[in-house]
């Protein structure tokens, strides 16, 4: 009777998640303890270190996560990628505990769990979180990596050329991203209440904001309002001192960047990604913790469950083999590209309406088009009747500037020439 009781207090002490700061050691024992508690549903992994040396923790939350089921999404949300901005990383391991202990209680999330799997990084950067103060609002200690690098000016830009050089912990979520093949996710941030979405850079920017439109921006002003209105308050669009109609923005109309993580996930990693800023102060006092689970708690769940509108399928050539790496295009939004998986599967978000998918082999295109229905994702299946050849590694070619390039060119000529 005693052991039972005891048992019963330890496992609850265990999986009651408290409403503090996770320190970055407290943030890897509560990861463990969930992945031993939840050993079939959870993958615990590092996907390397920061430059002090600290892991970078994923939990992959699903059925089975480690197993190939076709056509079963991979997603992911990565937090406290400013070190100082933390309120995400309390929130996302509050997630971690809601999927788990849902699943098996709660059939939608059970259902999703079963048919997508979720990795979570609760911090990206967690050097800069050591550097960190509770009440430092508006501050910038513990932003930047350890090297001193703002990681979220880090990644290789499409519209500019971006000369800081890439940063540990940045090399590892490149990899990361293309060895998975995620459909779709988003990083949070703090300092304001918004959801933030591509493109965030334009060519020659000089910090001067406009909208700049990116071929999906009806899919990505969509996905910003599913965050934006099921959170609590965010769709207000009137927080922190500043003004976002229905809570969302473009990117680079509300501040041009260059190295950005969501432009690089569109572009470069045939993943949609938006950006979320969930709290005005940056490192609040704990004790307003349980009030931003409870803001955002339903935000993050529908926003992931998004996964499951537009199209999928499987690509075959002639031979009925999959192809995987086949280079895939959405007719009249040519400049992105995605990808196939190794299963040759693929996906893309999309918000009802017809389309034409085209699937590249260098000289050719197969196309077929299809249609989309509200909140459902259509399967289309392309049994190609010619060769199909996977593609190499580069997805997007970047942005040159031609212009530049030319100037730069005769300027060059003309000095062989005439000195
Ligand atoms: C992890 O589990 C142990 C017991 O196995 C418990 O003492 C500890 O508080 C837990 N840590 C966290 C952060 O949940
Ligand atoms: C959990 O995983 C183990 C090892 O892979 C397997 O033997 C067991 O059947 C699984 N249990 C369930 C309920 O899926
Ligand atoms: C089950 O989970 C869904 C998605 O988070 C939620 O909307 C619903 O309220 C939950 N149902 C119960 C009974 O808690
Ligand atoms: C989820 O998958 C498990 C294991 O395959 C199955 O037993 C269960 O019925 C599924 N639940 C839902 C709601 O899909
Ligand atoms: C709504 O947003 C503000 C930030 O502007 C926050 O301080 C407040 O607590 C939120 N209210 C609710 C009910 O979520
Ligand atoms: C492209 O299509 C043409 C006409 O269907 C065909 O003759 C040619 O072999 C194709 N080329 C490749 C590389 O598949
Ligand atoms: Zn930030």
């Amino acid at each position: 009777m005693k052991i039972v009781f005891l048992s019963v207090l330890l496992w609850a002490s265990v999986l009651c998640l408290d409403f503090n700061y996770h320190d970055n050691s407290r943030l890897e024992q509560f990861l463990q303890n969930m992945s031993s508690i939840y050993p079939n549903l959870t993958k615990l992994y590092s996907i390397g270190k920061s430059v002090e040396n600290r892991d970078l923790w994923v939990i992959a939350i699903g059925g089975n996560p480690d197993r190939h089921e076709t056509l079963r999404p991979h997603v992911k949300y990565i937090g406290n990628m400013h070190g100082n901005e933390v309120v995400s990383r309390e929130v996302l391991l509050h997630l971690v505990d809601y999927y788990l202990t849902s699943y098996g209680n709660n059939d939608t999330i059970t259902s999703f769990l079963n048919n997508t799997v979720v990795h979570i990084m609760p911090s990206m950067n967690p050097d800069g979180f050591s550097q960190a103060t509770v009440g430092d609002c508006n501050g910038i200690v513990g932003r930047s990596n350890k090297n001193g690098y703002d990681l979220n000016r880090n990644f290789p830009d499409y519209f500019a050329v971006n000369p800081a050089p890439i940063q540990p912990e940045t090399a590892a979520v490149m990899n990361w991203t293309q060895q998975y093949r995620f459909v779709l996710s988003a990083n949070l941030h703090g300092g304001t209440l918004v959801a933030n979405y591509p493109f965030d850079n334009y060519p020659n920017a000089n910090g001067i904001p406009k909208y700049v439109t990116c071929p999906d921006d009806d899919t990505f002003i969509s996905l910003s309002k599913t965050y934006s209105y099921k959170h609590s308050n965010m769709s207000s669009g009137s927080h922190c001192g500043d003004r976002f109609p229905e809570g969302i923005t473009n990117g680079a109309l509300w501040y041009p960047v260059t190295g950005g993580m969501q432009d690089w996930n569109y572009m470069q990693a045939g993943c949609m990604e938006i950006t979320l800023e969930i709290s005005c102060c940056k490192y609040p006092a704990a004790s307003t913790l349980p009030d931003f689970w409870s803001a955002n708690k339903q935000a993050l769940v529908d926003y992931l469950m998004r996964v499951h509108s537009g199209v999928k399928g499987i690509i075959y050539d002639q031979e009925g083999k999959v192809v995987p790496a086949a280079t895939l295009k959405i007719k009249g939004r040519e400049l992105v590209s995605f990808r196939s998986s190794n299963y040759g599967e693929y996906w893309r978000v999309l918000v009802p309406g017809a389309y034409v998918l085209q699937v590249f082999n260098g000289v050719n295109s197969t196309e077929k088009s299809f249609v989309v229905t509200n909140g459902q994702v259509t399967r289309l299946d392309i049994r190609s009747w010619q060769p199909i050849i996977s593609a190499g590694t580069s997805l997007n070619q970047p942005y040159i500037p031609i212009l530049p390039v030319l100037l730069i060119a005769c300027y060059h000529l003309m000095y062989i020439l005439f000195f």
